[in-house]
C-alpha cells in the first residue's frame, strides 16, 4: 500500500492459503462473545455489516444465526472465497477508510484484528466515520485489535505442514515507528500451480514418512519450535514470503477517535466478553454504540 486513497488489496496472494488454513482461527471463541455482547441487542433478520470480511467465515456464521450480511473488503481474491463461503451474503469490494453506504445497518463487526491494518489513526478514525453513516440510530459497532504489546520480535512463531504446501509465519517489531510487521511464507513443490489448485499433490508427500512427518510437526513441533519448519520440507519446495503491515493503537487512541466521529457507549472487553481494564495491551474487543435520535 503506497497511497492512502487506494484500495487495500495485500491480501490477494495469500486469500486461498487463509481460507483454507487461517480463517477457522477466526472464529474461535467468537459467537460466544456476539452472543454475549452483540445479538441481545439487534432485531430478529437484523442487517450486520462485516467490515473486512475476508474469505466470509465470520459473515457465514451471522447468516446461519438468521442475520442478513453484507460484507465489505479491498481483497478481491478474498471476496471470491467469501461468496462461496457465504452464497446468501452480499460483497462488496471497497476499502474500509472510503466506503459510503446508506445508514441501514443494525449493527457493525470486524474481526482478526483487521483495522490493525489500518495504519494511522487519522484513518483509523475514516473508518469509524464510515460505519458511523452506515449504521441506524442506535446500531453498534464491535471489532478486535490488537494493542500496544501485541506485535513481538519473534522471528517464526506458528506454521504448517501439509503434503502440497507448507507455511510459516513470524512477527516483528519496529518500535521507532510503532509499526509491526509480519511476514508468511509459503513454501510449494517447484512444480505446482503459481495461484495452487491443491489437488496437484505431490506423491512423494504420500510416503509413511512424509505423512508422520507432518503428524509430528502439526501436532508437536508446531507448538514448541515452529522454527523447525524450514528444515523440515522437501528441498526442491519454493519459498514465497509475504510482507503485512500493522499498526497497533492503545486503548485510549481508539476510545477517543470513535467519540471524536459521535460514537458512544464505548466498552472494552476481552476474549471472553469480561470488561478490561484500561491496562490491558494485548488485545481487546470494543464495543460503541451510535445514539438513538441522530442522523
Ligand atoms: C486478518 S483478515 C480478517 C478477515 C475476517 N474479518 C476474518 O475474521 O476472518 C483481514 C482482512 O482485512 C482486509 N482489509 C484490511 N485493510 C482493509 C481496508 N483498508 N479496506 C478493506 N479491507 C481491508 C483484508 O483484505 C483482509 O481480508
Amino acid at each position: 500500500m503506497t497511497s492512502s486513497t487506494s484500495r487495500y488489496s495485500d491480501y490477494d496472494p495469500w486469500a486461498w492459503l487463509y481460507n483454507r488454513s487461517e480463517a477457522h482461527l477466526a472464529l474461535q471463541g467468537l459467537m460466544p462473545l456476539l452472543d454475549k455482547l452483540l445479538f441481545p441487542h439487534l432485531p430478529e433478520n437484523g442487517q450486520i455489516l462485516d467490515v473486512c470480511c475476508g474469505t466470509g467465515q465470520v459473515s457465514k456464521q451471522l447468516i446461519q444465526q438468521g442475520y442478513q450480511v453484507t460484507g465489505l473488503d479491498g481483497s478481491e481474491k478474498m471476496l471470491h472465497y467469501a461468496r462461496e463461503n457465504a452464497p446468501q451474503g452480499k460483497f462488496l469490494l471497497d476499502d474500509a477508510r472510503s466506503f459510503t453506504l446508506p445508514s441501514t445497518f443494525d449493527a457493525a463487526i470486524s474481526t482478526d484484528s483487521s483495522l490493525n491494518h489500518i495504519m494511522s489513526l487519522d484513518e483509523l478514525q475514516q473508518v469509524f466515520q464510515n460505519v458511523y453513516a452506515a449504521l441506524k440510530q442506535g446500531g453498534r459497532f464491535l471489532f478486535d485489535l490488537g494493542l500496544e504489546n501485541r506485535y513481538r520480535n519473534i522471528e517464526v512463531n506458528d506454521g504448517e505442514l501439509q503434503a502440497d504446501y507448507a507455511w510459516t509465519v513470524g512477527e516483528t517489531y519496529d518500535a521507532d515507528n510503532k509499526t509491526g510487521t509480519f511476514t508468511i511464507t509459503l513454501f510449494q513443490p517447484a512444480d505446482s500451480d503459481a495461484s495452487p489448485s491443491l489437488t496437484n499433490s505431490d506423491k512423494r508427500s504420500h510416503s509413511i514418512p512424509q505423512r508422520l512427518k507432518r503428524f509430528v510437526y502439526n501436532r508437536v513441533l508446531r507448538v514448541l519450535r515452529p522454527g523447525l519448519l524450514p528444515q523440515l520440507i522437501d528441498k526442491y519446495w519454493q519459498s514465497l514470503p509475504m510482507t503485512f503491515t500493522a499498526k497497533p493503537y492503545s486503548q485510549a487512541e481508539v476510545r477517543a477517535a470513535l467519540e471524536v466521529v459521535g460514537f458512544t457507549q464505548v466498552e472494552v472487553y476481552d476474549f471472553r466478553a469480561r470488561r478490561a481494564t484500561p491496562q490491558r495491551k494485548d488485545y481487546a474487543y470494543f464495543l460503541a454504540q451510535k445514539p438513538s435520535g441522530q442522523a
